[in-house]
């Protein structure tokens, strides 16, 4: 009954956002569920065409910018008159995952974003301000990254990113070419400053906390910056029998140390602070050869761009006595560095407002993930609306959130739309 009523109290159809939904998790789809979508592949290629035919359905005009972020525009009120044009706001989020990702991660607030263009249609709502929807182009962190198309539209990219490659040697300028695009262009993705005047994500919190206190959105407080890195351990690959134990240069045994070294560096001090290893390839990878390179990644997150700082030094300090013990180089190529981000007061307020008449619980979070709205920081102020992810389980075929959260979080998506065209 609960259910019943929560929904005929919805700007938003519940019903048609999980349909949409569950027609995106087939792009890519994987038997055990969950979805393998990374930015710039066949799936993810085919997904935006689906996004883009439901943005024009939408009534959206859709447009993609030389990087690949999808726009979709609803001309505002004010400036139709030819007087000048308030600056956009703008919302929407990424429909790429990671490998063996969830069905949610980027999805919801994608899809969502899109449901309120349909229920400000059916609720003949004509905003002040224009509206964009985006869809930003590869957010996760391979192949280019991570927050790739976001960056681009905030001018954050190196000089010769264009060069950059993929793991399996494609460049940035291949990809965007085996979209369509130009790369020539690529500088034209970037958005001014004062052309948005605000942007709003809605995302899984992709943690627990929503979950375990049985809350039903969470504002978030800010989004932990990331430092992330490329290591490389170089030993000397030889004979597994006949290379005695104090002869070796074993770049698998000083890799595991570097990598102990991390979680205990990042554990010595309390506070929020994560460190991760994540990627581990070992050459050349046979069971009677001493391991001679070893490459793996090294990330490090908090709200606080000092802490993951200070964390590095020490680790990289350690890594030096590793060396020397272990006589194998470790080198490590810093990869990209997000800075931490927090959201405006005044979007935080709408949120906290549009749920409370909704009356839907409610609290504020720090976001563990990051997320396109750390690029959007750069440009205009930013707020971020998170439903329950079940059990905090993500970048997982197990990653759930339920309908009924995700129609709540699609409904104060559309509330704070229009409280924030009032008060921008
Ligand atoms: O890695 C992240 O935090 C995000 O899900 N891309
Ligand atoms: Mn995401
Ligand atoms: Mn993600």
């Amino acid at each position: 009954m609960l259910a019943i009523l929560l929904f005929l109290a919805l700007h938003v159809n519940s019903g048609r956002l999980q349909q949409t939904l569950e027609q995106l998790s087939q792009y890519g789809r994987n038997p055990e569920g969950g979805v393998t979508r990374p930015g710039f592949s066949p799936a993810d290629k085919a997904a935006r065409d689906y996004v883009m035919r439901l943005m024009r359905e939408a009534g959206l005009v859709v447009r993609v910018d030389p990087a690949g972020n999808i726009y979709g525009r609803r001309e505002g009120l004010v400036g139709m008159v030819g007087r000048e044009k308030l600056p956009v706001l703008l919302f929407g989020s990424h429909i790429d995952s990671v490998a063996k990702g969830g069905n949610f991660d980027g999805h919801v607030g994608s899809m969502g974003a899109i449901e309120v263009a349909r229920a400000l249609n059916e609720n003949k709502i004509q905003t002040r301000h224009p509206l964009e929807v985006v869809i930003w182009v590869a957010e996760e962190s391979h192949p280019f990254g991570g927050l790739f198309g976001s960056s681009a539209a905030a001018g954050l990219h190196p000089p010769g990113i264009l060069d950059h490659k993929d793991a399996a040697g494609r460049t940035v300028a291949q990809a965007l070419r085996d979209y369509g695009l130009d790369p020539a262009r690529f500088g034209e993705a970037r958005r001014n400053k004062g052309e948005i005047a605000a942007y709003l994500e809605l995302h899984i919190e992709q943690g627990g906390i929503l979950d375990q206190k049985q809350i039903q959105i969470g504002i978030v407080e800010g989004i932990v910056g990331i430092r992330d890195w490329t290591c490389t351990a170089e030993g000397f690959a030889n004979h597994a029998g006949t290379t005695p134990m104090d002869q070796r240069r074993d770049a698998l045994a000083a890799a595991s140390r570097a990598l102990l070294l991390v979680r205990q560096e990042v554990r010595r001090n309390p506070g929020r602070q994560v460190g991760t290893v994540g990627m581990l390839r070992v050459e050349p990878g046979a069971p009677n050869v001493i391991p001679g390179r070893v490459e793996f990644s090294l990330e490090l997150r908090d709200l606080s761009a000092e802490v993951t700082q200070r964390i590095g030094e020490r680790i990289f300090a350690g890594f030096r006595e590793i060396e020397r013990e272990e006589n194998v180089e470790i080198a490590c190529t810093p990869r990209v560095y997000h800075a931490p981000a927090l959201t405006d007061m005044r979007i935080r307020e709408a949120i906290a407002a549009a749920a409370a008449d909704a009356g839907f619980t409610t609290l504020t979070l720090p976001s563990g993930a990051g997320h396109d709205a750390q690029s959007m920081a750069h440009l205009a102020p930013i707020g971020m609306i998170f439903v329950p992810s079940v059990a905090g389980i993500s970048h997982s075929p197990k990653e759930l959130s339920r309908w009924e959260d995700i129609a709540r979080g699609a409904e104060v998506l559309y509330r704070t739309i229009l409280r924030l065209d009032e008060r921008f």
